[in-house]
């Protein structure tokens, strides 16, 4: 009878094992781990038809009037802040005093962490691309609207969670602000080791929200289980970080297979007829190649105020 509940709970072990879900860099002939492609067999939801991240194809997206201004709360505040390495990822924990609202939001909601997706030496590292083009890494602030405890919670209601995704830019010079997070991520070597952050200040890494215009579209979760209840706004506006910063992030930090944590970010997926809205007038989006474009932008943008006034 030991013997056959023993070998039961082995068997039980192993197919955990196998099943664990990775990342499509963490592939190896030794590793047993369910790669991004495979996610959907153990998650269901992970073969769904929304799911994030995306491509933006700005040609594409479609300007919303209701996509006013977002209004950021406790972004000023002071606190301390726990870190803690999940194995896939490390989560910067958030105090509920950081709110959300505005930004065409239905709800206010509440924050509950940020965590980044990064690549490796070939700087491909965000988890939603423009245009094709994928960026060195991406900052994601996870909320829940205020009326939940938790995030499972809110995982039940297709607008349960409001994610915020901020592209990062290799700049020349260091972004000292983010050096905070640099030092933690260094004592967060292994899975299950945290740290705490004294003294930090959203306003200091994000810009003031009035500042930022945004594309938006219904989505998912970015890891397992992929559930399909996240309103996410994805900014145009990045954030710089020098080559040096990028290089020492992930360098630092270890899979809980101590293997060096690069990579983490999923492949993007199939919008579904799903349609991707901006905040900003899309015939106005500053992103035009040459300079005659760059003056058609700008007499696009002078007319655009001439008509508000
Ligand atoms: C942060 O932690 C330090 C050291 O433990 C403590 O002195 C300080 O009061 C804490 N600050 C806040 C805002 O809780
Ligand atoms: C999810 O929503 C359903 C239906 O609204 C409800 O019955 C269930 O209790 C909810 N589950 C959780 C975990 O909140
Ligand atoms: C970090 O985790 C490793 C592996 O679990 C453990 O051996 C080590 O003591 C931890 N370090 C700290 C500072 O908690
Ligand atoms: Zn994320």
């Amino acid at each position: 009878m030991t013997s056959i509940l023993s070998l039961s709970s082995v068997l039980l072990a192993l197919k955990l094992c196998s099943g664990e879900w990775c990342y499509e860099g963490q592939l190896s002939c030794e590793s047993e781990c369910t790669g991004p492609s495979e996610w959907k067999k153990s998650f269901l939801q992970c073969g769904g038809q929304n799911q994030s991240p995306i491509n933006i194809i700005t040609r594409k997206v479609k300007h919303d009037p209701e996509l006013t201004s977002f209004i950021f709360d406790g972004h000023e505040d002071i606190f301390n802040m726990s870190v803690e390495n999940h194995g896939q990822s490390a989560h910067f924990t958030l105090p509920e005093s950081v709110r959300l609202r505005g930004g065409g939001l239905s709800a206010t909601y509440k924050a509950v962490q940020f965590h980044l997706h990064w690549g490796k030496d070939d700087g491909q590292g965000s988890e939603h691309s423009v245009d094709g083009e994928r960026y060195p890494m991406e900052l994601h602030i996870v909320h829940i609207k205020e009326k939940y405890n938790n995030l499972n919670m809110a995982l039940n209601d297709s607008t349960g969670v409001a994610a915020l995704g901020f592209f990062f830019e290799v700049s020349s010079e260091q972004n000292k602000n983010l050096d905070k997070i640099i030092e933690a991520l260094g004592k967060v070597k292994h899975e299950g080791n945290s740290s705490e952050i004294e003294d930090f200040r959203l306003a200091d890494i994000i810009p003031q929200a009035n500042t930022l215009s945004y594309y938006r579209y219904s989505g998912s979760l970015t890891t397992p289980g992929c559930d399909q209840s996240v309103v996410w706004t994805v900014f145009q506006q990045t954030l710089p970080i020098s080559k040096t910063q990028l290089t020492s992030m992930y360098k630092q930090v270890l899979f809980a297979t101590e293997k060096p944590m690069t990579g983490i970010f999923r492949p993007v997926q199939d919008l579904n007829g799903r349609v991707v809205y901006t905040s900003v007038k899309s015939h106005c989006l500053c992103v035009l190649p040459n300079l005659i474009a760059l003056f058609l932008c700008l007499f696009c943008v002078f007319g655009q105020q001439r008509c508000f006034h």
